[in-house]
């Protein structure tokens, strides 16, 4: 979705952008391009192979740029508060983070059961799953995975480590695999598990939050944040943010009575009600792409 998000960020010549999922760095070559001679581009990654990565391939933008390893959540942290035209966060993972099977993100792949985006973080989806609860697997499953058979699948993992402890991708897979054939069903029936074991490693959801926050802090009056998700969960998450900031009236203790509403000027405001997603070329191009949707929103002069 490069047009769409140059379009939405209203990238120019002289402007500051924020990519906080920098990646191989595909959407901020785009975003330094369209800003050049004189744009400026913060950058950053929980994933430091990513990182590197983006460093080696925008080394032509190098005197425009700073990249650094971190969390998008914490991007208030370091990048100056009002100074931002417009902040990009493309959520999820990576096509090297899925096609390198020892980070441990893929059913598919055999590999070390990991799915750690920053590999410096103790927690690890074998931990995980070797040592939560049912209870707490299951809630796992059901709340980030939307997986029917949450508890099933939680107590049968419990049973079975306690013959084998889980190691592998594969492992894991297989047992879901043998849990549900798949029977001529198109998707893998450990999509759903494998998603949401990589969202509570990673807490996906606590950094989303946080880094909504965060990304209205570095803009200026007037800029634009700019969200891709990948499905419902995130995608609510955003909505809700989004809801709440651009009302015109605050109210307490959880309730929304209109009798008790009180008025205050609206932080930001939804630059189109509806989610952009790929058009046709992408799709065929990138079938990955084909959950993908786009939120902007734009935060108001006074917020
Ligand atoms: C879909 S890819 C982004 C691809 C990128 N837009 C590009 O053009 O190459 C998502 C990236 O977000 C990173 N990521 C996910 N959650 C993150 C977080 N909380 N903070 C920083 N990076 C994060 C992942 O490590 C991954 O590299």
């Amino acid at each position: 979705m490069v047009a769409e998000v140059l379009a939405a960020l209203r990238t120019a010549p002289d402007g500051r952008y924020v990519d906080g999922t920098i990646g191989g760095g595909g959407h901020a070559a785009a975003i330094l391009a369209a800003s050049s001679p004189t744009g400026w581009l913060y950058g950053c990654d929980r994933d430091g192979a990513a990182v590197d990565a983006a460093k080696a391939n925008l080394a032509e933008f190098a005197r425009r740029l700073e990249v650094r390893q971190g969390n998008y959540a914490d991007l208030a942290d370091w990048v100056p508060p009002g100074s931002c035209d417009g902040v990009l966060l493309d959520l999820g993972v990576s096509s090297p983070q899925l096609d390198e099977a020892e980070r441990g993100f893929s059913f598919q792949r055999e590999g070390p059961l990991d799915m750690r985006m920053d590999c410096r973080q103790p927690l690890t989806a074998a931990r995980l799953v070797n040592e939560a609860s049912a209870e707490a697997l299951a809630k796992i499953f059901w709340e980030l995975g939307g997986e029917r058979d949450a508890r099933r699948f939680a107590r049968a993992i419990t049973r079975e480590r306690e013959h084998r402890q889980f190691e592998t991708t594969r492992q894991l897979a297989e047992l879901i695999e043998r849990l549900q054939p798949r029977r001529g069903r198109t998707t893998h029936p450990a999509t759903k598990v494998f998603q949401a074991l990589r969202m509570a490693v990673n807490d996906e959801i606590g950094s989303l939050e946080r880094g909504l926050a965060g990304a209205l802090k570095i803009l200026k009056p007037g800029g634009r944040l700019a969200v891709i998700t990948f499905h419902s969960v995130e995608d609510r998450r955003v909505k809700d943010f989004g809801r709440a900031r651009a009302r015109d009236y605050a109210f307490n203790g959880g309730m929304d009575v209109p009798e008790l509403r009180e008025p205050r000027a609206p932080e930001l405001r939804w630059v189109q009600r509806k989610a952009i997603r790929p058009g046709a070329a992408e799709l065929a191009a990138n079938p990955r792409s084909r959950s993908a949707q786009m939120r902007v929103m734009e935060k108001c002069g006074n917020g």
